[in-house]
C-alpha cells in the first residue's frame, strides 16, 4: 500500500493572537508547518507530502523545501473545507486504497518513530486509526453552558485525539463529502465515526502536542530540544 501525507495549514490562528498565521511562527528558529513537514519527508514509509493553504497564502513557498512536498492552494473556511478541498484535488493522483495521513499544521512534535507506529498499527485496520493520548485530568461539563454548574464525565476511556488521523482515500473523502456541519466536524475521525465507523486509537506522545495559545510556544520548544524517546 502507499501512504501520503496531508497537511491542513489554511488556519488563521486566532486564538494565538499572533501577527501572522499560526502555522508560520517559529518554534526552535523553524516555522511550525515546516516541523510537521519534515517530519513526513525524514519518515521512508511517506511516499508524497500535500499542504493545504489558502489561495493568497503569501509565506508558502518560502518555507516548503523543493522535494518531496506539494503545496495545493485550494483551503476553505474551515479545517474540514481544507481537508475536503485538498482531497478533492488529488483525485488524479491518488487511488481508492491509498491510505492518506492527515496531519495539523500545529503540531510541530511528531517525529518517524509516530508515523512509524501509527502506520504499523493501523495498517490492517479496516477503517483506520488516530494518534490520541489517555485523558489524565478529572473532566467536568457545564450544565446548559452555565459556568459554574458542573457535572463530572467519567474519565475511564475518554482519549484526546491527535494526528496524525490514516484512512483510506475513498473512505475520507467519502465521509468528509457526508458530513453537514463543518464546525461540528474538528478532525477527520469525526467524520467517519459518523458514517458508524470504529477507527483504531493508537497512544500518541506529549511531545505531539497542539500549538493553540501563545503559552504553549514554550512548552512545544521544550519538547523539540529534548531527545526523542
Ligand atoms: O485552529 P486549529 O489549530 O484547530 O487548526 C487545526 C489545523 O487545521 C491547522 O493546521 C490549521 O492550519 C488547519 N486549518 C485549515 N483551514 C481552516 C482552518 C484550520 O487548514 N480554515
Amino acid at each position: 500500500p502507499r501512504y501520503f501525507a496531508l497537511i491542513p495549514a489554511a488556519g488563521v490562528g486566532a486564538r494565538m493572537a499572533a501577527s501572522g498565521p499560526k502555522q508560520y511562527l517559529k518554534i526552535g528558529g523553524k516555522p511550525m508547518l515546516r516541523h510537521a513537514i519534515d517530519a513526513f519527508l525524514f519518515s521512508e514509509l511517506i511516499a508524497h507530502t500535500y499542504v493545504v493553504v489558502s489561495a493568497d497564502d503569501p509565506i508558502i513557498d518560502s518555507i516548503v523545501p523543493s522535494h518531496g512536498v506539494t503545496v495545493l492552494r485550494c483551503g476553505g473556511a474551515t479545517r474540514m473545507e481544507s481537508v475536503r478541498n485538498g482531497l478533492a484535488a488529488l483525485a488524479p493522483t491518488l487511488r481508492e486504497n491509498d491510505w492518506v495521513l492527515v496531519h495539523d499544521a500545529a503540531r510541530p512534535g511528531l517525529d518517524e518513530a509516530l508515523i512509524e507506529k501509527l502506520i504499523t498499527t493501523t495498517g490492517e485496520h479496516p477503517v483506520g486509526g488516530l494518534l490520541a493520548l489517555p485523558v489524565v485530568d478529572t473532566v467536568k461539563r457545564s450544565i446548559g453552558g452555565e459556568l459554574g454548574t458542573l457535572s463530572t464525565v467519567a474519565r475511564e476511556g475518554l482519549w484526546l485525539a491527535q494526528t496524525p488521523q490514516m484512512f483510506r482515500y475513498k473512505l475520507l473523502r467519502e465521509a468528509l463529502s457526508a458530513a453537514r456541519d463543518p464546525n461540528q466536524i474538528t478532525d477527520d475521525a469525526s467524520a467517519v465515526e459518523a458514517l458508524g465507523l470504529s477507527p483504531k486509537l493508537v497512544e500518541g506522545h506529549p511531545r505531539n502536542m497542539k500549538v493553540t495559545l501563545p503559552s504553549d510556544v514554550r512548552i512545544a520548544e521544550m519538547y523539540l530540544a529534548t531527545a526523542q524517546p
